[in-house]
């Protein structure tokens, strides 16, 4: 089946157009499975399903919010052919805009922290970026890297368009229109509850809304959130926003402010889960172990929140949550027994999962 994207772009392409085949990478974006957690759902009694977002062709979810950002600029006339698309980030969005970039013949200008890892940094001038570390400063500086992107764009670069991936809503919206519709088809609409953290919201909001509104409220939408993330109190405490305090080992998730994306949906989220960076890492094991799937932190911490909320709805019920990238790019710190006890986290693997835990 082709995906909804796929289906806009494929009468333009007329009859050389192989009708099993998708017209290009970003017509590739989205459609991803969704997996039964078979051990997970049997412990629990509830189907628990993961969407592998993984499977994108930049490798994480991101690549949609990077598809959807950059087609609502092209179609407010904000993106010319042959423009320039200026990004903030320090990670997944990049590598998803460097593919559509290139996809669509876009130049990518990228500024992140220079505190990040020369690989990341590598990877992106490897997909085409110009990329620009910054020092690694708070959001409040001026300095900071999202506010060098907008300056870029707003100053230095001639049709320049600046993503501005938080308060972009076209971010939410495209989960509005392809995650949310997916997992309602791949679950023949029978699905109890959504769940999962969030970075800019996009992905929550998005998919909440459309999963609320096609079930007229029956769906409901939870929030996972890992320590050092506002988002958690705001919701059981009715709406206070708290000082940010903490930190976690999960990467691309955890906020300190509602931004505009999570602000169109926040107010019909059922419940918030706080998950510990314990659980999380454990969940990294276990899902390599019991599953075959190698997932990074913050997709661990979804499954983890999926199973608590099962065992809070009780049986019966199917639960969805986000599998978002791969283990890949963290390898060298989640498998590696130096940096786990770095972080207090060597115990929270189970003594009989220490095999995976390769690296020294
Ligand atoms: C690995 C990973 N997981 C989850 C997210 C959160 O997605 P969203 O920004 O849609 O909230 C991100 C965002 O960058 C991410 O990189």
């Amino acid at each position: 089946m082709l995906s909804s994207i796929a289906r806009q772009v494929k009468p333009t392409l007329g009859r050389h157009f192989h009708s099993r085949a998708v017209p290009g990478l970003t017509a590739a974006i989205g459609n991803t499975p969704l997996i039964l957690l078979k051990s997970l759902s049997e412990k629990t009694g509830c189907q628990i399903l993961g969407k592998a977002e993984w499977m994108n062709p930049g490798g994480s979810v991101k690549d949609r919010a990077a598809l959807g950002i950059v087609r609502d600029a092209e179609e407010r006339g904000l993106l010319k052919p042959g423009g320039t698309v200026v990004e903030g980030t320090a990670g997944n969005t990049g590598i998803g805009l460097a593919h559509v970039c290139r996809a669509k013949g876009y130049r990518l200008v990228i500024f992140m922290p220079d505190t990040q890892s020369r690989e990341k940094i590598e990877l992106l001038r490897m997909l085409g970026a110009e990329v620009f570390p910054v020092p690694a400063v708070a959001y409040e500086n001026p300095a900071n890297y999202n506010h060098q992107a907008r300056e870029y764009a707003e100053g230095r670069a001639p049709h320049a368009f600046w993503t501005h991936q938080f308060d972009n809503t076209s971010n939410a919206r495209i989960h509005y229109l392809t995650t949310g519709p997916e997992i309602w088809e791949q679950t023949e609409g029978t699905l109890d509850a959504f769940i999962c953290s969030t970075g800019t919201g996009g992905t929550l909001a998005g998919t909440a809304r459309y999963l609320r509104e096609k079930s007229d409220g029956r769906v409901q939408n939870w929030l996972a959130d890992p320590p050092g993330s506002v988002l958690h109190s705001y919701i059981t405490s009715g709406g206070k926003l708290t000082e940010r305090s903490g930190s976690s080992i999960t990467e691309g998730i955890g906020q300190g402010r509602i931004t505009d994306n999570l602000a169109t949906e926040i107010e019909h989220i059922a419940g918030a889960l706080h998950i510990p960076d314990s659980k999380t890492i454990a969940m990294v094991y276990e899902l390599l172990d019991k599953e075959g799937i190698y997932l990074g932190a913050s997709s661990a911490l979804n499954v983890v929140a999926a199973v608590e909320l099962a065992e809070k709805l009780g049986p019966g019920k199917t639960i969805v949550t986000v599998l978002c990238d791969g283990a890949y790019r963290y390898q060298s710190r989640l498998f590696s027994h130096k940096w786990l006890k770095s972080k207090h986290l060597l115990q929270a693997v189970p003594e009989h999962l220490h095999k995976y835990i390769v690296l020294e």
